[in-house]
């Protein structure tokens, strides 16, 4: 597994990725299987300071992903946005199919034990306080964060967690910088690249970008 896999809308995964993957059962989602102990090792170490986290979401495939999707636009004309709009306000906060970290294995949302959804005001929260502190010890990083929208083209996500490593996490969050970012400019000086082969995500996401 290539725990470096840049995934967005300009570098979908192919069909027969989910072939490959190999999935395992955590806390009734499923992770690729590194992520998964690294998950529960993290969120051990959150517990022992009496933090107690809920994992949302796992793994999902290019299907739900879909469906997903479809749910959010039909919402949002429900809500009165033309087909545009709705197109153009869900891609800020959902991936299209294919272009989703989820159908990886490699990401999780998380939330305050007890709730069933992500919330922004999980921000504000003990448990992610502790998350952005302690997640790259655990090879995590906050996939999705605030100033880096027009980077990544997904606004703040304050529940989305990645697996990337513990050395490719603590380099991300020492230098304050997004995975694309880290892809592109800092992989080269800092990890060795045979080790970690990787597709370089060809220039900056532009946020004015149609979904
Ligand atoms: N919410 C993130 C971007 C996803 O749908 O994968
Ligand atoms: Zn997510």
């Amino acid at each position: 597994m290539n725990y470096l896999i840049l995934v967005n809308k300009f570098e979908p995964l192919t069909e027969e990725f989910d072939q490959k993957l190999c999935l395992i059962d955590f806390r009734g989602k499923r992770f690729e299987k590194q992520t998964a102990k690294a998950l529960g090792s993290m969120l051990d170490g959150a517990m022992k300071e009496n933090l107690f986290i809920q994992v949302v979401s796992g793994y999902r495939s290019a299907d739900y992903q879909q469906m997903l999707w479809e749910r959010e636009i039909s919402k949002l004309m429900g809500e009165g946005l033309d087909y545009r709009s709705a197109v153009e306000t869900t891609g800020k906060t959902l991936a299209l199919p294919h272009c989703s970290e989820h159908e990886t294995g490699l990401a999780a949302d998380l939330a305050i034990e007890g709730e069933d959804d992500v919330s922004e005001s999980f921000a504000k929260s003990s448990q992610s306080i502790w998350l952005e502190k302690n997640a790259h010890k655990y090879g995590f990083i906050l996939r999705y964060p605030r100033m880096k929208e027009h980077i990544t083209g997904i606004s703040f996500e304050p529940w989305h967690y990645r697996y990337v490593g513990a050395e490719s996490a603590s380099i991300i969050k020492q230098n304050g910088i997004c995975l694309e970012e880290f892809l592109d400019f800092y992989q080269d000086k800092y990890l060795d690249s045979t080790k970690h082969p990787v597709k370089y995500c060809a220039s900056p996401i532009k946020s004015t970008e149609n979904h």
